[in-house]
């Protein structure tokens, strides 16, 4: 690098430094702040503006194993403390969080690119789970079963599974680690995250607030790694012995091939994996309800997001109407810009995969007849990651938009005439994630929850994530639930204890 870029580069750093204040620029391994094993780094980039915010530790295999060793050795002590011990510093981790939602609302924002009201919503969510597990800590409960034996006695407890390699995406950088962190570390569990490559920044700006609150070292810890090392940590993560879970967020692909790696050693798996959700509005809604429930389904982080809306199924009555009323709402509400900018509510896309994706699924589209109702292309003029907020319509099975995941902020529209045939549409897919119905028939209403082959369904409702339902799909959307009691469960194994010759 010459000098004069070198320099470029100080400035920019220096400038987009000056304002995020829970800024950590090494990885967290047994309670020390520490470099790369190799001192190798790579940059985090704002996607708005393409500036390196830090340069931080790009770490490989070798990080990986120490860092599930100091894990290991962590939760020798950790699984033995009470369920109140870990429900308190639970709680003080979230007032901690709390305190800080702004800073960690900032960091959010330079690196994933969210406008700001929106990483303000993520940190509130990513909080509410952190919260919900300082409650749930003393509620994982075990099972006396009556037993066939007068002399003998059946206990079922529930014990920490050990240590769980915790891989996190890049859309809801914070969100993602409470929900996971929250859930294990109250079941009596210690970790190991890999933040996303993009988003790594939110995840050691969580782990300062966590050390802050008094987590004892090793029970988490953060290796952070570029693309180009991922591959080699990820091995670490799945294929170590002391690893007893491999829990991810993230794309059906990467999913598989993680999946793969865990079976190796019959290891359990969280996963949550793509969507393809179906948005279905029946001829007997409240249009102006679904309309405004469809902007918060599509656009919500600009729909990157799994349980994003991605096939808006309409009855033809309203079809014209729908369109529209979406439109119109469209280009009122969805303003394109830096994610800081006051008044902006779509940001940029990640990265430039992302933009290329997006691009590519519309263009195949409208090359194959797909007529652009509003949007349809990159907005250059505020930078090469913005995409115009899109709908379609006139979109046909042989397109290649029908049937894929498409992660960005494009909404494509299809007419349907009877519930078999929306229900068939609907279930037309490998995803199972989650799915939204719009009706005021409640006969209709029960017969849909029912019928669609989906882990969660909203009834007139476009937004359903919370802490206290269990989030997570079927078919290839995943394995196991988030939130919930069932959350924290999934970090326990069961065990039987028999209790015999009561009557010796
Ligand atoms: C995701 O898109 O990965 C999670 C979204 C949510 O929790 O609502």
């Amino acid at each position: 690098m010459n000098f004069v870029r070198l320099g470029l580069l100080k400035r920019s750093l220096n400038m987009e430094c000056r304002n995020l204040h829970l800024l950590k620029k090494l990885a967290y391994i047994n309670g020390e702040w520490v470099n790369a094993n190799s001192n190798s780094v790579f940059p985090v980039i704002n996607p708005a503006d393409d500036k390196v915010i830090a340069e931080i530790p790009d770490m490989d295999a070798t990080d990986a194993k120490i860092a599930v060793d100091a894990a290991t050795n962590a939760f020798k002590t950790w699984k033995d403390t009470s369920a109140k011990e870990r429900s308190s510093i639970l709680r003080k981790w979230f007032d901690v969080c709390q305190k800080n939602s702004d800073h960690l609302a900032d960091i959010i924002t330079a690196e994933a690119g969210k406008p700001l009201g929106e990483s303000k919503g993520e940190v509130a969510y990513g909080n509410s789970f952190l919260e919900w597990f300082a409650d749930t800590a003393r509620h994982i409960n075990g099972e006396v079963i009556p037993s066939p034996w007068p002399n003998k006695q059946i206990i079922v407890t529930r014990q920490p599974l050990g240590v769980v390699s915790i891989i996190t995406p890049w859309n809801f950088p914070f969100a993602m680690i409470t929900r996971k962190v929250g859930a294990l570390m109250a079941a009596g569990c210690t970790c190991v995250i890999k933040p996303a490559e993009d988003t790594p920044l939110t995840a050691l700006a969580a782990v300062q607030l966590a050390e802050e609150a008094g987590v004892p070292k090793g029970v988490i810890n953060v290796i952070t790694s570029s693309r180009k090392n991922a591959p080699a940590v990820g091995k670490v993560l799945c294929e170590d012995p002391n690893v007893g879970c491999i829990s991810f967020t993230g794309s059906t692909h990467v999913g598989k091939i993680l999946y793969g790696m865990a079976a190796k050693g019959i290891k359990r798996v969280a996963l949550e994996l793509g969507g393809n959700a179906p948005f279905i509005v029946f001829s007997s809604a409240d249009i102006s309800h679904a309309v405004e429930q469809a902007m918060l389904a599509k656009f919500r982080n600009n729909g990157q997001a799994c349980v994003g809306a991605n096939r808006f199924l309409i009855h033809e009555e309203m079809f014209d109407k729908f369109v529209d009323c979406f439109k119109y709402k469209i280009s009122q509400k969805c303003i394109l810009g830096p994610g800081h900018k006051e008044g902006v509510t779509c940001g940029p896309l990640i990265n430039m995969e992302q933009i290329k994706k997006v691009s590519g699924l519309v263009n195949d589209a409208v090359k194959k007849g797909a007529k652009v109702m509003i949007g349809g292309q990159v907005a250059k003029d505020i930078g090469e990651k913005f995409y115009e907020s899109t709908v379609l319509v006139d979109v046909k099975p042989d397109m290649e938009i029908y049937g894929e995941e498409i992660f960005g902020p494009v909404a494509v529209c299809l007419k349907f005439k009877t519930e078999n045939e929306a229900l068939e549409i609907a279930n037309s897919t490998r995803s199972g994630l989650a799915a939204y119905v719009f009706t005021s028939d409640l006969g209709q209403a029960f017969r849909m929850s029912r019928q669609l082959e989906f882990g969660m369904v909203a009834i007139n409702d476009g937004v359903l994530s919370a802490a206290e339902p269990p989030f997570g799909g079927i078919k290839e959307s995943g394995i196991g639930r988030e939130g919930s009691k069932h959350g924290a469960e999934e970090y326990t194994d069961l065990k039987y204890t028999l209790f015999s010759a009561l009557d010796k």
